[in-house]
């Protein structure tokens, strides 16, 4: 949850039906300030600033600048399991019209079940790719016979999973790549990105590689997990270990 909350920079990316881009002015322990602009981004500014009180188990979203400043959403917190939260979130605007308060209390609601939604998924799929890296890394990479070459090629593009890790082979101008279908940022899922010129961008903060390189093409500095190589087996093509 935390880890969520403290991520500014999944919201024009994972959010990117409501948010067009960001911009962080600043953050720490306390939480984090950004210049937002919602979708489809011809719309002013608004700076959003969310306070988190870990200990409190609270953290409150507040529109500081631009269109609904004065707003707060203000989210609490209980712990009921390893695996259950219980979440209370209240609305808070400026408004004294009881008509027009509750048509906006019912916008807002409709933007937080959807966002959260988004979030909740995005969560749930890094724990269990982390579970998945720790399970997997204690594994032995095998040897995988994928098929003839003109079977392979028709079927493409094609998951497969090696020593615990998820790669992609696709068709790059008439080549084949395999490269990692998990991001290295925060383990998103690469499976369904779209291969443009060459690079694919996660889903989760719009990273994005070259999958034939495996490099960040956006200077993150970032590499894609080594892919196994991708070699001829008795008349099959084959990943073995890298
Ligand atoms: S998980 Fe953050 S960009 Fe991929
Ligand atoms: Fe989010």
């Amino acid at each position: 949850m935390w880890e969520n909350v403290f991520d500014w920079e999944h919201l024009p990316a994972l959010h990117d039906g409501q948010f067009h881009s960001i911009a962080l002015l600043d953050s720490g322990d306390w939480g984090w300030r950004a210049q937002v602009v919602n979708q489809p981004g011809d719309g002013r500014p608004q700076v959003i600033e969310v306070r988190a009180d870990r200990a409190a188990g609270a953290y409150v979203s507040a529109t500081v600048e631009g269109p609904g400043a004065g707003s707060e959403v203000r989210t609490r917190l209980t712990p009921l399991a390893p695996d259950r939260t219980g979440i209370d979130v209240a609305f808070h605007v400026p408004e004294s019209d009881p008509a027009r308060l509750a048509m906006i209390g019912e916008r807002y609601r409709a933007i937080y079940v959807r966002l959260w939604d988004e979030d909740e998924a995005m969560m749930v799929e890094r724990e269990r790719a982390l579970a998945a890296r720790r399970a997997g890394r204690a594994g032995t990479p095998e040897t995988v016979l994928l098929g003839a070459p003109e079977a392979v090629r028709s079927a493409l593009p094609r998951l497969v999973e090696v020593g615990g890790s998820r790669f992609r082979i696709v068709e790059v101008d008439g080549e084949l790549v395999v490269h990692a279908a998990t991001c290295p940022h925060w383990l998103g899922p690469l499976e369904t990105a779209e291969v443009v010129d060459g690079c694919v961008r996660c889903p989760w903060h719009d990273y994005a590689f070259d999958v034939r390189t495996g490099r960040s093409t956006d200077g993150r500095g970032l590499t894609l997990e080594a892919p196994p190589r991708l070699v001829m087996v008795e008349g099959q093509l084959a990943l073995v270990p890298a």
